[in-house]
């Protein structure tokens, strides 16, 4: 086929991909791979990547499980709002949230409106053998993790839903998931 009757969109979902200028927000539970997954992508669109986790830390100079630990969830949640606010203002190329950011009603109708959500999506049982590999999640302290983030899944995943773009991974290689989402990105209107 000649370059004039190729279908011109799906010629190089990379360059389709780069067109799109929000900043591009990846969603979803603990574990499923938003800072790699999201360090990748932006490495493949030649943007820049912040994670609002270790931004919050860096604002609150303490862990967030120190945060927990010391003002609780609420607390927590209140400067998670504020850092994703202006990580949004500040129109980074790719964010990667906490698991809990999007169902934040405030931060879910700002990123929706200024940028595009990406929700990363798996199994229970990945999210569970991967989150097993750090102790730094005090939501996962609590009791058994399998139980935790099965609750969370079904408790969340309304809000995640509302992500523009929603990408299903398995426990394979990040790149796999990073080839998805650019197909997603270049399809996108
Ligand atoms: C949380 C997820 C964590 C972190 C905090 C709470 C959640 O981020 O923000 O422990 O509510 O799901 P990751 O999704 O990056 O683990």
């Amino acid at each position: 086929m000649s370059n004039a009757h190729r279908p011109h969109d799906m010629s190089d979902p990379v360059r389709q991909a780069r067109r799109i200028a929000r900043p591009l927000v990846l969603v979803g539970l603990m574990g499923v791979g938003k800072t790699s997954i999201g360090r990748r992508l932006a490495s493949a669109l030649d943007r820049d990547f912040i994670d609002a986790d270790e931004e919050i830390e860096r604002a609150a100079d303490r862990t967030v499980a120190e945060i927990f630990e010391a003002h609780g969830e609420a607390y927590f949640r209140d400067g998670e709002r504020r850092v994703i606010a202006r990580l949004m203002e500040e129109g980074h190329g790719v964010i990667a949230t906490g698991g809990g950011a999007f169902v934040d009603p405030e931060t879910r109708a700002l990123v929706l409106d200024q940028g595009l959500a990406i929700w990363l999506d798996c199994d229970i049982e990945t999210l569970v053998e991967r989150t097993s590999r750090k102790n730094t999640r005090p939501l996962l302290k609590t009791g058994d993790p399998h139980a935790i983030l099965r609750d969370l899944k079904e408790q969340r995943s309304p809000a995640y839903a509302q992500a523009q773009i929603h990408v299903v991974t398995g426990d394979g290689p990040h790149e796999v998931a990073v080839e998805r989402i650019i197909e997603e990105l270049a399809a996108w209107q």
